[in-house]
């Protein structure tokens, strides 16, 4: 169990923005707050910095879970993104974080890890890494995201307890071997910041086909809660905006959104 070492993440990152300004803490309640602090307060803009803790007592996940994660074996992190033009289609950057993490894992330590919609990485199944996206306002009323990444690297499957034993998978448990979380998390920022870019400049046509090649899960059947009722249907594709569609047993075709509470079966 060794300390994340940022001289030597910051020694392998090949990016101009992403994680060049970057915090590692010990402890912290959850990444995310500090990095809404950071976001809120900050003078310059905080486009690209990083907030990364070895351990969280409140982390948290999407549709108000726990996340959690014992100390200094995964990589906990939030960054921010303050982009200078204007991002139409926010559920994008969870799917572009996801299909990077995914990305990162496949080609830097040889495991065959898919995206499931809409903020999952898995391996053979099992969740390895969840991201949470929220947003938030500077003072000057410009609008920044806080993209909030959990990955299980170096964690032993006996970490994984209760219904996470079969749930969850570690990054070490299916390739077995340990991975540079340093290493890793310089190359993940190098293929986000690629797409972020793109991103920028309106290239949405190459994203969403950059997307929908790598988003697994496609035919799957999926249960969607929406009130008090629920929509049950097979997982079709992804919208132009970022949105699952799913083809219910009538045969109607149906958007959920990132927000909404879906159960693949
Ligand atoms: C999910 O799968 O629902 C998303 C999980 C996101 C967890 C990460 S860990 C770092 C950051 N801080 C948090 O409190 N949550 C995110």
């Amino acid at each position: 169990m060794t300390e994340f070492d940022a001289e030597a993440f910051d020694s392998q990152l090949t990016t101009a923005i992403l994680g060049r300004r970057f915090t590692a803490l010990d402890r912290v309640p959850s990444t995310q707050d500090l990095a809404r602090e950071v976001a809120g307060e900050s003078l310059r803009n905080p486009d690209g910095e990083v907030v990364l803790a070895e351990f969280q007592t409140q982390g948290r996940g999407r549709l108000r879970r726990a996340w959690s994660s014992p100390p200094n074996v995964n990589l906990l992190f939030s960054l921010i993104l303050c982009p200078r033009a204007r991002i139409a289609r926010p559920t994008l950057i969870t799917l572009l974080m996801g299909g990077s993490v995914r990305e990162a894992l496949t080609t830097g330590s040889g495991v065959a890890a898919t995206l499931k919609w809409p903020n999952d990485v898995l391996i053979d199944g099992r969740k390895v890494a969840g991201i949470l996206t929220e947003e938030g306002r500077r003072p000057d009323g410009r609008p920044f995201w806080v993209v909030g990444v959990g990955i299980n690297v170096n964690g032993a499957r006996e970490d994984l307890t209760g219904k996470l034993a079969h749930t969850a998978t570690t990054v070490r448990a299916e390739s077995g071997h340990e991975t540079s979380r340093e290493e890793l998390l310089a190359r993940l920022f190098a293929i986000f910041e690629e797409r972020y870019g793109a991103m920028q400049r309106g290239e949405l046509d190459d994203l969403l086909a950059w997307l929908r090649r790598r988003l697994g899960g496609m035919g799957a059947a999926v249960r969607v809660r929406v009130g008090d009722g629920e929509v049950t249907g097979a997982a079709a594709g992804l919208d132009d905006d970022g949105a699952l569609v799913v083809r219910t047993s009538h045969g109607a075709l149906s958007r959920v959104e990132a927000g909404d509470d879906v159960e693949w079966l």
